[in-house]
């Protein structure tokens, strides 16, 4: 019999392994006061909680709770001060109703955006957590006007808002309440394959975002970099059919000659592994090629330039292989769904940035993979470093795009804030893309400007380049400097999500990027 060599973690922490039970989601076309079950959430607008003269609900399905109720629900909105706001949220719990409770969710003035819709899902989620009820319904209380294509993406965003709303990481807790919600059936939307096949999508990405946040939420004692290269092969094996992993050790990347990458690797005692997944349809031709690269680094000191002070975060920076989390969360999606006519190449330079005898000083000159030389003026720039070589070997696989996500800067939290990422690229027609791609995701982005000038201050006068700039526009030079190691002839777009990839006050990881990316790669396949 086979048996695996359980590999000792420091501080002996083993992530528990907790099945996540599915919920099941069904659309439905039934009259929502029949429906039976725990608890009937309705969607409502601001312009749904009009009344009429004799102070009666105009809006059909409120009217129709309401008349049920006796007047009840709209004596407890009115005491409650509801108006149909986004955010606020009131559950009943009253006789005269087939099912046992009634809740209303606001959706702010007009809900029309998927953001909304996610935040409807996730309002249910919070509701059947406290109500701890296991079967639910939703409907929105006007539907009327919503074209088919909308009603298909309201179904989808709602089923995906309620399962990550529902999702706890409870793997290091010693004990933890197992979630109640089963079934959720979603009314006055449509019903068939098509709806259907959406909300299996939701499904997909939804469990692939879960992933990204499980691997964001690991601390660098236990997602060291060999953890993450075996979820990546995990990942590989798991969807043989369109997926294959090539994991190089540090040997490996030294023939292919990443200083870059092997500088900041130096003074680990846990080993760097280079990931490269490469999809590919299960058949028929190929028009696009893409590439994904994604910042990996386990943890980050700071290097000789180590992190102190206050803000600096480096208790958070466990979090700075969001980026990779974002690119294997896309990796898993994809491998669910076998888009036709792309293939996506998953790059993750993945080591710790830590401090040691054999570590990078400040004022080391190293070498790239396209033979440019660094100063490294500040071992804190790290993630540039290792994206450098990951960048040229994207280049060498033949890609058209490449997107490259990472927690760059602390200068883009400043510049954006904690929930929104920013985007540099040369390439007004990717821009395109993407931004499109994320008005289905309704994660936020910003361009950013690529300002050339303000490579004057990542010179140096020994090496061909410095790797930290002048304090201001930090974002910015990050960007120009890691476009020194894209061909020109690629598209290429880089991602700071240092702010988005951690909920501050949730304390958790977002899973943030996986949902743009999957969509964007849809875009350039023949589906
Ligand atoms: N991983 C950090 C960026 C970061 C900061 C992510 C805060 C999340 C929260 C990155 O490696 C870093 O240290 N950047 C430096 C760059 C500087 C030395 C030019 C920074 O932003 O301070
Ligand atoms: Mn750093
Ligand atoms: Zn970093």
């Amino acid at each position: 019999m086979a048996h695996t060599v359980a590999i000792a973690t420091l501080g002996l922490t083993q992530p528990v392994n907790i099945e996540h039970p599915k919920i099941s989601f069904t659309a439905k076309e039934i009259d929502a006061v029949e429906w039976k079950g725990d608890i009937l959430a309705v969607g409502v607008t601001e312009k749904d909680m009009t009344k009429d003269e004799n102070s009666k609900f105009q809006n059909s399905v409120l009217k129709k709770i309401d008349g049920l109720l006796g007047g009840l629900l709209a004596e407890v909105l009115s005491e409650e001060d509801f108006t149909g706001k986004a955010g606020q949220t009131t559950v009943l719990r009253l006789p005269g109703l087939s099912s046992k409770r009634v809740g209303l969710i606001g959706l702010g003035q007009v809900a029309s955006s998927p953001a909304a819709f996610r935040g409807l899902g996730e309002a249910v989620a919070a509701a059947a957590k406290t109500a701890q009820a296991s079967s639910v319904a939703v409907v929105l209380a006007s539907s009327e006007g919503l074209s088919n294509e909308s009603k298909l993406s309201t179904a989808s965003s709602i089923a995906s808002g309620t399962v990550l709303g529902i999702h706890e990481d409870n793997r290091y807790k010693s004990e933890s309440k197992k979630p109640k919600l089963k079934s959720v059936d979603i009314l006055g939307l449509g019903t068939g394959p098509e709806l259907e096949k959406k909300l299996k999508y939701a499904e997909d990405v939804s469990s692939a975002i879960i992933f990204g946040r499980e691997l964001v939420n690991s601390p660098a004692n236990v997602l060291t970099p060999a953890a993450l290269a075996s979820e990546a092969s995990k990942i590989a094996s798991l969807y043989s059919d369109v997926l294959s992993a090539n994991i190089l050790t540090a040997e490996q990347c030294k023939e292919l000659k990443m200083g870059s990458y092997l500088g900041v690797a130096a003074a680990s005692a846990n080993p760097p592994y280079f990931i490269h997944l490469c999809y590919k349809p299960p058949s028929g031709p190929i028009k696009a090629k893409l590439a994904l690269v994604g910042k990996g680094l386990t943890f980050d000191s700071g290097g000789y330039n180590i992190k102190t002070g206050p803000g600096c975060s480096i208790e958070l920076m466990k979090t700075d292989m969001g980026g990779s989390a974002a690119v294997l969360g896309a990796a898993k999606a994809l491998g669910q769904i076998k888009p036709p006519g792309v293939e996506v190449h998953f790059i993750v330079a993945s080591c710790e940035n830590m401090i040691s005898g054999t570590g990078m000083r400040p004022g080391d000159i190293i070498t790239a993979s396209n033979g440019k030389t660094i100063e490294v003026n500040n071992t804190d720039a790290e993630g540039r470093l290792t994206l450098a070589d990951a960048l040229v070997y994207a280049c060498n696989q033949g890609v058209e795009k490449i997107v490259d996500l990472a927690t760059l800067t602390g200068a883009c939290i400043v510049a954006l804030g904690p929930s929104i990422a920013g985007v540099f690229t040369p390439s007004d027609d990717l821009a395109k893309e993407v931004f499109e791609a994320s008005e289905v995701s309704g994660e936020k982005f910003w361009r950013m400007p690529l300002e050339e000038s303000y490579w004057e201050s990542m010179k140096s006068g020994v090496a061909d380049m410095v790797n930290t700039g002048s304090r201001q526009g930090g974002a910015i030079t990050a960007a120009l400097f890691l476009k020194q190691f894209v061909d020109e002839k690629v598209q290429w777009m880089h991602i700071d999500l240092a702010g988005p990839v951690w909920n501050d006050k949730k304390r958790v990881a977002t899973g943030f990027g996986i949902s743009t990316l999957v969509e964007w790669v849809l875009k350039n396949s023949s589906k």
